[in-house]
């Protein structure tokens, strides 16, 4: 499933601010599946990192994204089945862990270098952080569930280009506690708004 963004039919006006405050307390039930066994790719997740793949060159250019002066991003593609964000990321940007809600996703770094921190489950039932450095060309994949943080540690800007199946509709946000993965907030989305 590979879609072309076309920038002047989207939504170039809606390059905006991440919202990093929660506008929605929820406590969910912790997820069931924080991460997959390596190699344990869906054929859809293959077809959202194509998308993404696809998508890296435009982001590069993407209008706004060059200098940004605080984590921010714009809409790409939007389907019922699929949305695209391009995000650029300043020096030292960054989003505290996170899921995808029952979204499935691929992240493909375009500029720049992103270090990601993921959550992965052991088998005392505690949690523990796995890291991974992706650099400009480089990629993650993530099924449901999947819980991490990103920051950009480098010197320069960074792009990323960010695949969701489905649309996203709510991301929760996390603390650890203990060594226990605690929700500690949820953010509803509906047509790639924050709403609360
Ligand atoms: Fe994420």
């Amino acid at each position: 499933m590979a879609i072309a963004a076309s920038p002047s039919a989207v939504h170039p006006q809606r390059v905006r601010e991440v919202r990093s405050r929660p506008v929605a307390m929820s406590v969910q039930h912790l997820p069931r599946d924080l991460a997959r066994a390596p190699g344990d790719v869906s054929p859809e997740q293959e077809s959202l990192l194509a998308t993404a793949l696809g998508l890296s060159e435009q982001a590069r250019s993407w209008p706004g994204m060059a200098r940004p002066t605080r984590r921010q991003w714009d809409l790409m593609v939007a389907s019922d089945d699929v949305e695209a964000w391009v995000i650029a990321w300043p020096p030292g940007g960054a989003i505290e862990l996170h899921d995808h809600g029952g979204s499935s996703g691929a992240v493909v770094v375009a500029v720049g270098e992103l270090l990601e921190t993921s959550i992965v489950p052991q088998p005392s039932g505690s949690v523990a952080p796995r890291t991974n450095t992706i650099r400009a060309g480089g990629f993650i994949q993530f099924a449901q569930h999947h819980v991490h943080d990103i920051i950009n540690v480098g010197e320069v800007p960074a792009i990323s280009v960010h695949v969701y199946a489905p649309p996203l509709t709510t991301m929760t946000y996390y603390r650890i506690d203990e060594g226990d993965l605690e929700p500690a907030a949820t953010v509803h989305y509906a047509s790639g708004e924050a709403v609360p």
